[in-house]
């Protein structure tokens, strides 16, 4: 099963990642994790990124590409794929398709995370992040059990650059310009479920469980879903983001 997380920064693609992950055994690929980790490494990939990360802007499709086509590479993808931040632009996207359709398969659900900008900014003001393991945590929205500690690996937790109060406004107003465009290429596909990213993060959880198993044909009976089928983006206006 390919699923990929969509919304804007800060709505909760990482932390909702960790539990998909754990629940359908399926690896997640973020593309902003990957640039993490090869920046961290100095590699040449990790210094082409690099400078537009820091600014908040998209870094070049090609660059995206070619790291998203090297995971993809990896054996562990063969069974399905949890997309974080990826596919971000509509070639992106055209691009996935093809690379996936290549495998013989296909993106079978988008989560598109509906969360207000103001909440947007809050939650990143103060996120802490586990460079060792991508894992999210914030001081009082979703704090670690011991302070400053990732409670997966018990690595000293940092706070990322872009999280500053003007690059992440930056990074919020990218999204809507080049982003929210991938939500009608997927539309097209009949593929979206529209959540909503606010409340508790185990309430959120539980939307995305009844959605993707709603999609799948799972055991969903009772729960109210928003598996998209109308084809057209009329759902932008709900981000709330401006
Ligand atoms: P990336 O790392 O993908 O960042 P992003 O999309 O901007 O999203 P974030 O990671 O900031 O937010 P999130 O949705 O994961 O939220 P989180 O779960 O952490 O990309 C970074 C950069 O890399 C980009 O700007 C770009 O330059 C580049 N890049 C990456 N992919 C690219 C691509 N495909 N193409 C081009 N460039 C690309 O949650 C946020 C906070 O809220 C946390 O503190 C968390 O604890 C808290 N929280 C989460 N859920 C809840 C809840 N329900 N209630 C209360 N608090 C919550
Ligand atoms: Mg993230």
């Amino acid at each position: 099963m390919n699923l990929a997380l969509f919304g804007p920064p800060g709505s909760g693609k990482g932390t909702q990642a960790k539990f998909l992950v754990q629940h359908f055994g399926i690896p997640q690929v973020s593309t902003g994790d990957l640039f993490r980790g090869e920046i961290k490494v100095g590699s040449d990939l990790g210094r082409r990124a690099q400078a537009d990360m820091d600014r908040g802007d998209l870094v070049p499709d090609d660059v995206t590409l070619e790291i998203a086509r090297r995971r993809l590479s990896v054996p562990d993808t063969a069974g399905g794929v949890l997309f974080d931040g990826f596919p971000r632009t509509v070639p992106q996207a055209v691009e996935l398709d093809r690379m996936l359709g290549g495998m013989g398969r296909r993106m079978d659900r988008v989560i598109f995370m509906q969360v207000p900008t103001e909440v947007l900014v809050d939650r990143m003001a103060g996120r802490l992040t586990c460079p060792k393991c991508g894992r999210t945590y914030h001081p009082k929205l979703a704090p670690p059990r011991k302070e400053a500690l990732c409670d997966d690996d018990g690595t000293e937790l940092i706070m990322r650059e872009d999280d500053r109060p003007e690059t992440a406004r930056k990074r919020i107003s990218v999204y809507l310009e080049q982003t929210l465009p991938v939500l009608a290429h997927y539309r097209q596909q009949h593929v979206v479920s529209d959540i909503d990213g606010t409340g508790a993060i185990e309430e959120v959880w539980q939307r995305i469980l009844r959605a993707v198993r709603a999609s799948t044909g799972g055991p969903a009976a009772g729960t109210r879903v928003a598996a998209d089928s109308r084809g057209d983006d009329s759902s932008q206006g709900r981000l709330g983001s401006r």
